[in-house]
């Protein structure tokens, strides 16, 4: 399946913009983000528009600083655009009440972040029936769910763990395990390797995208890597406040990319 699956992609990779056989999960419409320090006013982004269809595979890249945290946590509804509309799954996220914001939040999207953020007291069975737990699905079936999918990133050794026993790169899947564990369709990962080593950075990346095509669920993936980058379908570059998109992957034009 993964064989076949990944022809697709490598296929589909050449074309330009989302599939056009499936209607986007997430879109920003002139997204724009200003933070005002004082008598300052810093442009963050300005005008964004991004469009990921169901499955999609998509990279943001920029320098440190440019943006790509405050994108990602307004297109999480997590921070709010000063303009500009952002519709999660054809809903405008930052229309919605706060209550309805979160249930948005919880159904259809999972984050991924640079540090695990697993909660120390709890083991990592708990960590990932945790976001099953907050939708009051019962216990033994969220506990059932967090077991499969912690058993799929290779930790069903490791299921009583608190997060200090693991190693970095087991802390890394699991919180992989707990972003997938509600079937969200789309993953919003900010840097989710920058912490691993070289060989545990490929191991996690490289289970994000095999699950990605097991479940059809949509990545957005924040990197500094551009070999990272360059392994996903599309690549959208923030540079001074304007997000583009890179028609050509940046590998293939012999370029290597230093963010930070
Ligand atoms: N709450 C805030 N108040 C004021 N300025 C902010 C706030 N959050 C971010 N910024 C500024 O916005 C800019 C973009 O920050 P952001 O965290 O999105 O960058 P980034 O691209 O994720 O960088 P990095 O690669 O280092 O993580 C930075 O100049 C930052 O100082
Ligand atoms: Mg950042």
């Amino acid at each position: 399946m993964s064989k076949s699956s990944g022809t697709i992609y490598d296929d589909t990779r050449e074309r330009v913009g989302p599939r056009a056989d499936k209607s986007p999960v997430l879109e920003a419409r002139e997204v724009s983000k200003s933070f005002r320090q004082g008598p300052v006013l810093l442009d963050v982004l300005c005008g964004a528009a991004l469009s990921v269809a169901a499955g999609e595979r998509v990279a943001i890249v920029g320098a440190s600083g440019s943006g790509k945290t405050t994108l990602l946590q307004i297109l999480g509804g997590l921070d709010r655009p000063t303009r500009g509309q952002v519709l999660v799954d054809g809903r405008d996220i930052h229309q919605l009440t706060e209550r309805e914001r979160g249930e948005l939040r919880n159904r259809a999207i999972g984050f991924v972040y640079q540090f695990h953020h697993l909660l120390p007291e709890f083991s990592a069975l708990e960590n990932v029936a945790m976001p099953l737990l907050v939708r009051r699905a019962p216990v033994a079936e969220a506990r059932k769910a967090a077991r499969e999918l912690l058993e799929r990133v290779g930790l069903g050794q490791r299921l009583e763990h608190r997060p200090h026993q693991l190693s970095g790169g087991e802390r890394q899947r699991a919180a992989v395990a707990r972003a997938l564990v509600t079937q969200p369709k789309i993953i919003l990962a900010d840097e989710p390797t920058g912490n691993l080593d070289g060989a545990n950075a490929e191991s996690v990346f490289g289970l994000m995208l095999e699950l990605n095509r097991e479940r059809a669920t949509s990545l957005v993936v924040v990197t500094h890597d551009i070999r990272l980058a360059d392994r996903m379908d599309r690549v959208y570059e923030i540079e001074k406040g304007r997000l583009s998109e890179r028609l050509t992957p940046p590998l293939r034009r012999g370029e290597s990319y230093t963010g930070t």
